[in-house]
């Protein structure tokens, strides 16, 4: 049986797993862990010496107890993507739709879609919004808000992208059913069938999905983990081909988690003015990052009549309400016709209780505690793949947003990693699903956005030992 202070050791380092204290934090003297644990205090000095010897905490003089920086091996960054440099039609997408399903599977650990956690969205906040709005506007609730539309919404959408360094009226925003339905209008009314578009590799599936079913051409550009799309294979790609638009996520991409610097931006801007190629700019993720200061879009480095710029509330308030909104620059127009006659318009309901959310005024609030969270999820997660996947994994270190993506040692199949995870209630999201010709077969991503706990630490260890037992198989 434990000893008492053996206990108390445990508990300690699992507040410490669970980023309650990061490496190089002060843990709290020993007076105050004897009264937090109610233990004597002998108890606690021998605690701290056994997470001493165990070298999870070190001592310094007159100071106390400190986190030892890197308790487990902070994985490197993959290296810069090298995808096919040609344009492929998309295939191998079918397998997301299982992967999608999952996510309304109750017993499932929930590590494949990009989708948060109920507990870390402001759930109960959005109910009054709907609640109310259904008893204030009763009758009007049941007909069409036809697009552009609600107006207060867009007046909302409008006040909050000057965060993004974008200043736009309400009038050129659009609102539409989710940040996809806004990507699927921008490269239908920019492009047609056979069209190349090119892209980051790896991509977000619904990116490579729209492409494949409007019969387009992926040019997949090599992607720095950290700095994002290469320009300068950008810049050699626009001259061999003859690309019709480009489509990136140039903050907290998915499912890199890299943000373009501000210099990038700018250059990127000016490179495809002088091509005339307009930019599909997916923002979904921008108010997620960890920094206090919210990057820039990249529409905010010029007048953005050449950009399109798409995103939604799916990340950061509800994904199951569909509301995004798509800012068209010159293609407005046509974007609004061809909203209208793709889906007529977007729920009126949950468009009057977003509109209602942001006027409350207390999204910034939640934004600053949400980001603090998804910051501490991806830290513990990568520590987790530090702790259980075998040596010479590469993990991503986004500075935003809730996803890592994984190297797993070249023999690993993530595909058969993927297939023996559902079987074990596991789902994730595999490498192949993020280009357009099937690349990434040892990547995976992982949804971080999960409250860490023993189900999600155990799936950790379970997914450890299907890496180790793929990566040892002969
Ligand atoms: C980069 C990116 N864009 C767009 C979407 C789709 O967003 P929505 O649910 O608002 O349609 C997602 C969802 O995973 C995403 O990760």
């Amino acid at each position: 049986m434990k000893k008492l202070y053996e206990d108390i050791a445990d508990q300690i380092a699992d507040q410490i797993d669970q980023g309650l204290y990061l490496p190089g934090d002060r843990i709290p003297g020993v007076r105050k862990l004897s009264q937090q644990f109610g233990v004597s205090i002998s108890t606690i000095v021998l605690a701290q010496r056994l997470l001493e010897d165990d070298g999870r905490i070190e001592a310094r003089p007159r100071s106390g107890y400190y986190v030892r920086a890197q308790i487990w091996p902070i994985p490197e960054l993959p290296a810069l993507s090298r995808p096919l440099r040609r344009p492929t039609p998309v295939t191998g997408q079918q397998l997301v739709l299982r992967l999608v399903q999952t996510t309304n599977e109750p017993d499932f650990v929930q590590l494949g879609a990009a989708v948060p956690h109920a507990s870390f969205l402001p759930t109960r906040a959005i109910q009054r919004s709907l609640s109310s709005m259904a008893r204030t506007y009763g009758n009007e609730l049941s007909t069409y808000q036809f697009p552009p539309g609600n107006p207060e919404l867009r007046r909302q959408i409008a006040r909050r992208m000057a965060e993004a360094g974008c200043q736009v009226n309400a009038d050129e925003i659009i609102i539409t059913s989710g940040c996809q339905e806004a990507l699927t209008l921008s490269l239908q009314t920019i492009a047609g069938p056979g069209d190349i578009i090119a892209i980051e590799s790896p991509a977000f599936y619904g990116l490579l999905q729209a492409i494949e079913t409007l019969g387009m051409k992926a040019l997949e550009i090599p992607t720095d983990p950290q700095t994002g799309i290469s320009l300068a294979a950008l810049s050699l790609a626009l001259e061999q081909w003859p690309v019709k638009a480009c489509a990136l996520v140039p903050n907290f991409s998915n499912p890199l988690g890299c943000t373009m610097p501000d210099e990038n931006k700018q250059a990127l801007l000016t490179l495809l003015g002088e091509a005339r190629i307009p930019l599909i700019e997916d923002d979904i993720y921008g108010d997620l990052g960890f920094d206090t200061k919210r990057p820039r879009a990249v529409s905010a480095f010029g007048s953005g009549e050449q950009v399109l710029y798409c995103s939604s509330f799916s990340k950061s308030l509800s994904p199951g309400l569909r509301v995004g909104w798509i800012v068209p620059g010159q293609y407005r127009e046509q974007i609004e016709y061809r909203k209208y006659v793709t889906s007529l318009a977007t729920s009126t309901l949950a468009q009057y209780a977003i509109a209602d959310f942001l006027k409350q005024g207390s999204y910034d609030r939640y934004l600053r505690q949400v980001r603090r969270d998804y910051q501490r999820q991806v830290a513990i997660m990568i520590r987790a793949v530090g702790k259980y996947f075998p040596v010479g994994t590469r993990v991503t270190q986004p500075q935003g947003g809730f996803v890592i993506w994984i190297e797993l040692p070249a023999k690993v199949d993530s595909l058969k990693l993927c297939q023996q995870a559902l079987i074990g209630r596991i789902s994730i999201a595999p490498g192949p699903i993020f280009s357009a010709t099937q690349k990434y077969r040892h990547f995976i991503r992982l949804n971080c956005a999960q409250p860490w706990n023993d189900t999600l630490e155990q799936a950790m260890i379970t997914l450890g030992r299907m890496v180790h037992a793929l990566n040892t198989a002969s």
